[in-house]
């Protein structure tokens, strides 16, 4: 919204209308009103089910290919359940894949919504916009150059068009090098340059090879400890790092750094290692990007490169995901010439209002840190985990290759490997958790992991044993088939 000044405009008296937001409240509480009625996991309503399955097979039509879970939810949800169009009741852990971090039906985000609504145009554009994708790229840049260079944020409406933004900063910056070293099992998104980086044969099935990848592998607890420690495996890396950069002199432009890996399997990375090909790629003229698109705001600190403490490293950044709208951050020396970057879109009114909410809600004390609230949720996850095995040892029998412990990830960013990390099995306990009211996915290409996203901000720690429970009886199901 329009910052207030002495003389108003007719659209920042609208905004600030009493009588608006009067009528605002009032519907912000009838929809909490509504939504105080999820309280529990449930079934599906037996009369619901024909007109359920229209749903979905309208859904499976329009886009050719069924919906992995039947999910099409009803439209109201209370923190971290969510009520679907068939009458059941689920704990989503999962969020659309870490976007709704803020939980179903919360109040500030009803709110946010509707104060969307006032404005003239849905859409802001490169070209003509209001205030509020300004705000939106502000506060961005405000968070992120606490401990960075970072200086100017370019909005857009995906993950993957944020990436390919920043591929092209990097481009254009160190032009004409050309190639791109990414970490093997990296996820980056699904257009064509992405997915061509992204380590995923299926992601790039039929895709025309054109952007010069090669990989490092991810950190490997168990690789560095056979290699006789941590310094033998950072070393043996830098050294295969040196021998692209002698053999490309001159040609690499970006090494991509996923902190966290999402899709990859929520592996966590030792900070000597990053920083060890950090400061080569400082050295060496290699622009150094971060995908924070997954782990933006969910590990121990808003960015996960704070909580490695990277900042100084960081040319380039790319976020998404929760922020609703999404973004390419880099430093002034990355700033790109006038012509490199537009696009009709930034986003939604909505994606700016509510992301100004959610980098709010981020930014209140008592989130992050080692003891914050997401770490507690990590702990407490972890600690659910163990108490299944505990009580279930031969559903999580010796998995082969997991680097790790059983429960991993970071913060916001939760996994466990059942079942010896099996693909089927992994999968089928995903299935079944979701038929007994616990929406979560897999990661990972091997060992295979269940992961969840939490809403961690509306999530309660009594939540943890009811969504465990839940868990419990769809593995039960997995065990026994
Ligand atoms: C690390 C990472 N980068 C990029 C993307 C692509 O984002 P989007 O799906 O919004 O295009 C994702 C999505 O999962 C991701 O996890």
């Amino acid at each position: 919204m329009t910052p207030q000044t002495s003389t108003q405009t007719v659209g920042t008296e609208l905004l600030s209308d009493p009588s608006i937001h009067d009528a605002f409240n009032t519907i912000v509480d009838q929809v909490a009103a509504y939504s105080a009625r999820i309280t529990e996991v449930q079934p599906p309503t037996a009369d619901l089910k024909v007109s359920f399955q229209q749903m979905l097979d309208d859904a499976a039509k329009i886009k050719g290919r069924g919906l992995l879970y039947p999910s099409i939810s009803s439209g109201v949800g209370n923190g971290a359940l969510v009520e679907m169009a068939d009458g059941s009741i689920k704990w989503d852990m999962l969020t659309g894949i870490g976007v709704h971090f803020m939980g179903h039906s919360n109040p500030k985000i009803i709110k946010a919504q509707l104060d969307a609504a006032l404005l003239d145009t849905t859409k802001h554009g490169n070209l003509q916009t209001s205030y509020d994708a300004v705000t939106f790229g502000e506060r961005l840049v405000k968070h992120a150059s606490r401990t960075s260079d970072l200086a100017h944020a370019f909005i857009t409406t995906s993950g993957a068009m944020a990436n390919e933004s920043a591929i092209k900063v990097c481009y254009q910056k160190h032009a004409p090098a050309t190639r791109v070293i990414a970490f093997e099992h990296c996820f980056m998104g699904r257009s064509v340059t992405m997915s061509q980086i992204g380590d995923s044969a299926a992601g790039r099935q039929g895709v025309p090879l054109s952007t010069q990848v090669d990989y490092l592998p991810f950190w490997d607890q168990a690789k560095a400890d056979a290699m006789g420690g941590d310094t033998k495996y950072i070393d043996w890396m830098i050294g295969r790092l040196e021998k692209y950069h002698n053999r490309y002199a001159g040609q690499i432009s970006t090494f991509i750094f996923e902190l966290v890996q999402g899709e990859g399997g929520f592996n966590v990375s030792n900070p000597d290692y990053l920083k060890a090909l950090m400061e080569f790629c400082r050295d060496k003229r290699i622009a150094v990007w971060a995908d924070e698109i997954q782990t933006f705001g969910r590990t121990q600190e808003m960015f996960a490169f704070e909580y490695y403490d990277l900042g100084k490293y960081i040319d380039v950044l790319t976020v998404g995901k929760m922020t609703q709208a999404c973004a390419t951050l880099y430093t002034e020396e990355y700033n790109p010439k006038a012509g490199l970057l537009s696009g009709t879109f930034t986003g939604a009114t909505v994606d700016f209002t509510v992301g100004n909410a959610l980098l709010d809600e981020l930014a209140a004390d008592g989130n992050y840190g080692p003891n914050g609230k997401f770490a507690q949720h990590h702990a407490e996850f972890t600690k659910q985990v163990q108490a299944l095995a505990a009580k279930h040892p031969d559903w999580f029998p010796e998995t082969p290759s997991l680097t790790g412990d059983l429960a991993g990830g970071l913060g916001g960013m939760m996994r466990f490997t059942p079942f010896g990390g099996d693909k089927d099995k992994v999968i089928a306990t995903c299935k079944a958790a979701y038929e007994e009211g616990v929406i979560c996915f897999w990661c990972g290409h091997g060992p295979f992991h269940v992961r969840m996203l939490p809403p961690l901000p509306v999530m309660k720690m009594e939540d943890w044993p009811r969504v465990f429970k839940v868990i419990e009886r769809a593995m039960s199901k997995v065990a026994g088939a």
